[in-house]
């Protein structure tokens, strides 16, 4: 049995063989006593931990019971973790990065384009002549809401990333995160007409990439929030950016957009933190952004991140079959099989 956190499920051992998504995830919106039963349980381990804790790692190579145990329980509360490797930053390669991740079941990771390492992504600031400096994630901009990958196909979709920081800018550069399932929360329990409008296929279309007469990426359409039809979990697309999404105009559309809109703005449920050199995030694709900020002097280092992208949700195994049983999913399509 796999543990999968976050899993909307009665229990919290839950086995991936069973399709729960036809009648027991509480996110399809005709099971209100799954749904009730969810949001009580949810709600409970919101309040009881906090979502800024950062979990210190003495060996990121072997997680401990305990590590493992303060991960489960706060991925269960806010889907993401804040942790701390004791390794000195500049000694925790990408390579290392990877072996934290795959202890956490993350094992299939996006070949992004911009990785310069096997999956693994270097966010810095570049220099404005180089092509991936068109992306904010390669500049010292604000990045508002998004999730990641909100423009993939659905068979590439991205169910959990995971952060490192190896030097922190100057200034600024502070990250913020709010759980997804929070804001499917608090749209259910107000108005979950809107939630019928954000799971409509044609709800959101992401237009195509061109650059130099060429098109990078194809245009996507899909929902905002997703119910996997396999554990029952729920996705969410998202990014704040107008040029970034062609939104469907009918009025219900209209509402439940900026019904998320607004919950981005101030709900209580938003977690903030600068991460120090050595410290990192690791999350099941929750919404997030980051701080405009201010580079290091140039006789310094840069501000650097490492990202890893992956096709897997966070699962804690707790026997030796969850490497087997964690990719037992069904991605037919997936570009990474
Ligand atoms: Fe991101």
């Amino acid at each position: 049995m796999i543990r999968v956190l976050g899993n909307p499920g009665k229990n919290t051992n839950f086995d991936t063989r069973n399709d729960l998504s036809s009648s027991d995830s509480p996110f399809l919106l005709d099971n209100e006593t799954g749904y009730r039963h969810w949001r009580k349980i949810k709600l409970e381990h919101y309040h009881r931990f906090d979502p800024q804790k950062v979990i210190r790692i003495s060996d990121h190579a072997d997680l401990s019971p305990t590590t493992l145990g303060e991960m489960a329980v706060q991925l269960q509360a806010c889907n993401f973790a804040f942790f701390e490797i004791d390794t000195a930053a500049s000694g925790f390669s990408t390579g290392n990065f990877l072996t934290l991740g795959r202890q956490l079941g993350l094992n299939r990771f996006e070949a992004s384009p911009g990785a310069k390492t096997d999956g693994v992504t270097l966010l810095s600031a570049l220099e404005s002549s180089q092509l991936q400096s068109r992306y904010i994630p390669y500049t010292n901009r604000a990045l508002n809401w998004h999730t990641d990958g909100y423009y993939n196909p659905p068979g590439s979709r991205i169910d959990a990333f995971s952060l490192y920081c190896v030097n922190q800018a100057a200034q600024g550069g502070d990250n913020f995160l709010l759980d997804h399932e929070m804001v499917y929360l608090q749209i259910r329990d107000t108005d979950p007409d809107l939630l019928v409008a954000l799971m409509d296929p044609g709800v959101m279309v992401v237009p195509e990439n061109i650059h130099n007469q060429q098109v990078l990426r194809r245009a996507e359409s899909g929902p905002v929030f997703i119910v996997d039809r396999i554990s029952g979990r729920l996705n969410m697309r998202y990014s704040s950016r107008p040029r970034n999404i062609r939104w469907k105009t009918d009025v219900l559309s209209k509402r439940a957009v900026n019904r998320v809109r607004e919950l981005l703005v101030d709900s209580e449920y938003i977690a903030r933190l600068k991460l120090k050199n050595g410290q990192g995030i690791v999350c099941n694709n929750v919404l997030h952004g980051r701080n405009a900020f201010v580079d290091n002097p140039v006789d310094e280092l840069a501000r650097l991140y490492y990202r890893a992208r992956y096709y897997d949700s966070v699962t804690i195994p707790d026997c030796l079959e969850a490497d087997e049983k964690s990719i037992n999913r069904d991605r037919s399509d997936d570009p990474a099989k």
